[in-house]
């Protein structure tokens, strides 16, 4: 197929120009079916493959933004070029997630084994403090750090991609904009689900940007979307045509950065041009975890999720998983007792490690998970005022301690609020035909993040400020409880849930995993990597299988609808866990490396998101 010219170091770049089309392109819905509940036997999967392609393979939440990835791959792009133009194009495609105003996190693995990792997320402006959400009495302002311009984080999407791109990217970075500037021009049609999400998020929009009619389907008599209408986005096709031509200077300096001020003005936001100037995005070491002939690669803090996974793999380690079946009623309480004290730890010990002393090595010790599992008892769930963080605990003990596994209380009393449901935040996967392969997960936090756009430049502003912790023992948006360790600090990273994983077997790649869905984040890679490794499902089936979450607060189950048995879920309750059904949870995108080298997309059936394959010849195109 000719692709000899790849290299992975910066160094002579291809324009497009000198790139010819190498390689077949084929477009293929990847989604597939809902698993049944209890499909406990490993017999049972295997069958029902996704998008199978030999020379790439790009899996995103929206056909438009990984169309445009696969054809980045396909005219010789690496996967770190697709990254770029996926990104840019799911800011386009998915603007209710995907990003120019946000932040996020990439792990790549380059095609000689080396594990990278990128923290992009945004930071808390220098004008932000610690009470800075309480009202005079202390109390937590409601939706002062969800909504509206003080809401709102120095974003770190234009910088992250253009720091993998300088170190890493082959063509040209204006090259790898071309797709989504010109997606952003003409437009595309919008899904269902598109029409669905713009217009409830109308009356909310209109309040915050007054006279923009980006949320208005002006064409309309009533001002409603419907499937299959345009959008076209000319202010953001502007933006995207300044970053394309001046990398990030297009967008933390000049006219975007002009409109992004002179918004924060208007509302009151903390985002000065000093902030926008001192941003940069930092190379972290990934958290790297084996499992069994597995290791996993993935996001250290500022993110919770590649600490929380590591944690969660050693506790379950031990236990005979494939025995017992997938979603039966003792796999589920094992796993959520262990989610359980997971995310105790996430709250008390985790936060910005350029702040904070994260220890990271001792929560993922083997003998600190040896001891948290001591007190996991099969009969009984563990009563909620007994699951607290447990690394004082383990510190103190000796061989006198038996039976306890540092759980002796909850620290403060918390509000046990279920969580609002918000999935956003979006997920991509990429595998190149030399075998680079990247995970990027990135969020402008809720949907449209604050709801702010940035008048004449298109694009919606993150809500990020909401991860960190208003106030020790009150929950954010998403049921997560926090300390000091994730306290405001001007300069600061909030903590995140972002679990984007590489995953190698006996050292060669093996999958690419990632989701959105909040504190669910974590739980849904967990689970989708078990469900390979345990279960042997196929990257689709893994995906598509309906999941379940426990977050410590609250004290409950939380279950995708009908994921699992009536006599499941009873036995649950009779160990004393508290249920509730939830509609979806995550959405993984997600690649397998076959054993004979070629990649399956596994795309979640949940929302709008595709697997494209790129082909080494066309002809063989096989979905
Ligand atoms: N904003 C969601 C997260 O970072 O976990």
């Amino acid at each position: 197929m000719g692709l000899f010219f790849h290299s992975n170091a910066a160094g002579t770049r291809l324009g497009w120009a000198c790139t010819s089309v190498l390689l077949g392109l084929l477009i293929a819905a990847g989604a597939g079916s809902r698993f049944s509940p209890e499909g406990a036997s490993k017999n049972g999967y295997g069958k029902t493959r996704g998008v199978v392609a030999d020379a790439g393979m790009v899996v995103s939440a929206h056909p438009q933004a990984s169309r445009i990835g696969a054809q980045v791959l396909s005219r010789g792009g690496n996967a770190i070029d697709a990254m770029v133009a996926t990104h840019a194009a799911l800011a386009v495609a998915y603007p209710i997630a995907g990003n120019l105003g946000g932040g996020g996190f990439m792990i790549h693995r380059r095609e000689d084994g080396m594990l990278f990792s990128l923290d992009f997320r945004e930071k808390a402006p220098m004008a932000a403090h610690k009470d800075m959400y309480l009202d005079a009495k202390g109390r937590v302002i409601p939706g002062a750090s969800t909504v509206g311009h003080r809401s709102v984080g120095v974003p770190g999407s234009v910088m992250g991609l253009w720091e993998a791109h300088r170190r890493f990217g082959f063509l040209e970075w204006s090259v790898c904009w071309e797709g989504a500037v010109a997606l952003a021009r003409e437009g595309f049609p919008i899904t269902e689900q598109q029409a669905f999400e713009l217009n409830r998020q109308q009356a909310v929009f209109d309040g915050l940007n007054p006279g923009n009619r980006y949320l208005r389907a002006d064409h309309a008599a009533d001002g409603l979307w419907r499937a299959g209408d345009t959008l076209r986005q000319a202010d953001l096709a502007r933006t995207l045509s300044l970053i394309k031509d001046q990398g990030p200077g297009g967008f933390y300096a000049g006219p975007t950065a002009d409109a992004l001020l002179a918004e924060m003005q208007r509302g009151g936001g903390l985002i000065t041009k000093a902030d926008l100037e001192a941003y940069q995005a930092v190379w972290r070491k990934p958290i790297v975890i084996p499992y069994d002939s597995f290791t996993l690669a993935s996001m250290g803090p500022p993110s919770s999720g590649g600490v929380a996974l590591g944690q969660l793999l050693r506790l379950s380690e031990p236990w005979p998983l494939h025995t017992w079946g997938h979603n039966s009623s003792r796999t589920v309480h094992h796993l959520a007792e262990a989610e359980r004290r997971v995310y105790a730890d996430r709250a008390r010990y985790l936060g910005d490690p350029d702040y904070v002393d994260v220890p990271v090595e001792e929560l993922m010790e083997p003998a600190y998970a040896d001891f948290r599992r001591k007190d996991i008892a099969y009969g009984q769930a563990m009563p909620f005022d007994r699951v607290s963080a447990g690394l004082e605990a383990f510190r103190k003990a000796d061989a006198v301690r038996p039976n306890t596994s540092g759980n002796t209380g909850t620290e403060r009393p918390v509000q046990n609020a279920v969580p609002t449901e918000s999935e956003e935040t979006t997920h991509y996967s990429i595998v190149d035909a030399y075998g680079n392969a990247v995970s990027v997960t990135t969020t402008l936090n809720g949907r449209y993040g604050s709801k702010v756009f940035v008048s004449g430049a298109g694009f919606a502003l993150n809500n990020e400020m909401d991860d960190f912790v208003a106030k020790p023992g009150v929950p954010n948006q998403f049921g997560l409880l926090g300390d000091t360790a994730n306290a405001i600090e001007p300069g600061k990273r909030m903590l995140s849930s972002m679990t984007p994983t590489i995953v190698e077997k006996n050292g060669q790649l093996y999958a690419v995993i990632g989701s959105p869905g909040g504190s669910k984040i974590i739980t849904a890679v967990f689970q989708t990597f078990l469900n390979l490794t345990e279960y042997g499902m196929t990257m689709q089936e893994a995906v598509s299988a309906p999941r379940f979450h426990h977050q410590h607060v609250p004290d409950s189950i939380r279950i995708e609808e009908g994921a699992l048995a009536d006599s499941t879920m009873d036995a649950l309750r009779a160990k004393g866990h508290h249920l509730y059904t939830s509609s979806t949870m995550g959405r993984v995108d997600a690649i397998l490396v076959l054993p004979d080298g070629r990649l399956e997309g596994g795309a979640d059936p949940r929302g709008d998101d595709q697997a494209v394959g790129v082909y080494r010849n066309a002809g063989q195109a096989q979905p």
